[in-house]
């Protein structure tokens, strides 16, 4: 692995605890404005300074990030379909100078393994990963579930070790049951998606156990931004993720930081 893919990656995962927290916002991307995310600049710009890494678009990073940020930038580079059309219909629709201008240390886009589509994406995977490889740009593959397929360690566990084999870097999945078997069958680091909002305590929970089954981090939105305390709640999966707190005790974070002025990490 050459300098800049190593130096970029560093800036996702930083080597200190070789965890990651992700914060991902980039639902917009086909749903419009998401609950939680309607003001998008108000709502992110508290949570950057507990992020490692955030997960976003383009349109997104120019309009409403502060490009003095000490954040690492991974780019949403995937798009096409909105809510109301064929998900997995996704194509690459930013180019590598677009993510180097923006100064980003990773792109992402999605492979839909098991849905319509499933081929062209995954062959999208290919040419962007040969593409990102002449600048050391990490690449990494979102698993997006299809409709019919059942989120478990054999279907999650297929899709992330595909998105492996043809060249990701790093791999965004959901969390299962057995999750212990994806990462096992998985060559590069697992960042776990929140999905649907869940109760804190459910999203914490799974957190930890995602953190002791093998992930690398997170690269969570909704269980963030659309909880009633969403600083307390990054505040709460970075002890997880970095400090290897309980659930338990990420709970107290969230709920004792409630009513705390934002701090930086
Ligand atoms: C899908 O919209 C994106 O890939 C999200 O970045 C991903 O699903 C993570 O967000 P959440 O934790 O809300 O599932």
């Amino acid at each position: 692995m050459d300098f800049g893919l190593k130096n970029r990656l560093s800036k996702i995962i930083p080597p200190k605890s070789g965890k990651t927290v992700m914060l991902a916002v980039d639902h917009g991307y086909f749903q419009g404005p998401t609950t939680g995310l309607k003001d998008i600049k108000k709502s992110i710009t508290p949570l950057i300074p507990h992020a490692d890494c955030l997960f976003v678009t383009r349109g997104i990073v120019r309009n409403c990030v502060d490009p003095r940020t000490d954040i690492s930038i991974c780019l949403r580079v995937s798009g096409g379909p909105s809510i109301l059309g064929e998900l997995s219909n996704e194509d690459v629709i930013v180019s590598m100078e677009e993510a180097l201008r923006l100064n980003a240390a990773g792109v992402g886009m999605s492979i839909f393994v098991g849905a319509g589509n499933e081929d062209r994406t995954i062959s999208n995977l290919g040419r962007l990963v040969n593409e990102a490889q002449q600048y050391g740009m990490p690449v990494l593959a979102i698993t997006a579930v299809g409709k019919d397929m059942a989120r478990d360690a054999r279907y999650i566990g297929l899709a992330c070790r595909i998105a492996a084999e043809i060249g990701a870097h790093m791999v965004k999945t959901y969390y299962c049951e057995d999750f212990h078997k994806v990462v096992e069958g998985c060559p590069v680091p697992i960042v776990i998606a929140g999905g649907k909002k869940l109760p804190e305590m459910e999203a914490l929970q799974m957190t930890e156990n995602a953190i002791k089954e093998g992930a690398t981090g997170v690269d969570m939105g909704r269980n963030i931004f659309q909880s009633d305390n969403p600083v307390g709640m990054i505040k709460a999966v970075r002890a997880i993720v970095h400090k290897g707190a309980t659930a338990e005790e990420a709970f107290e974070i969230y709920s004792s930081s409630k009513k705390q002025p934002v701090e930086a990490k």
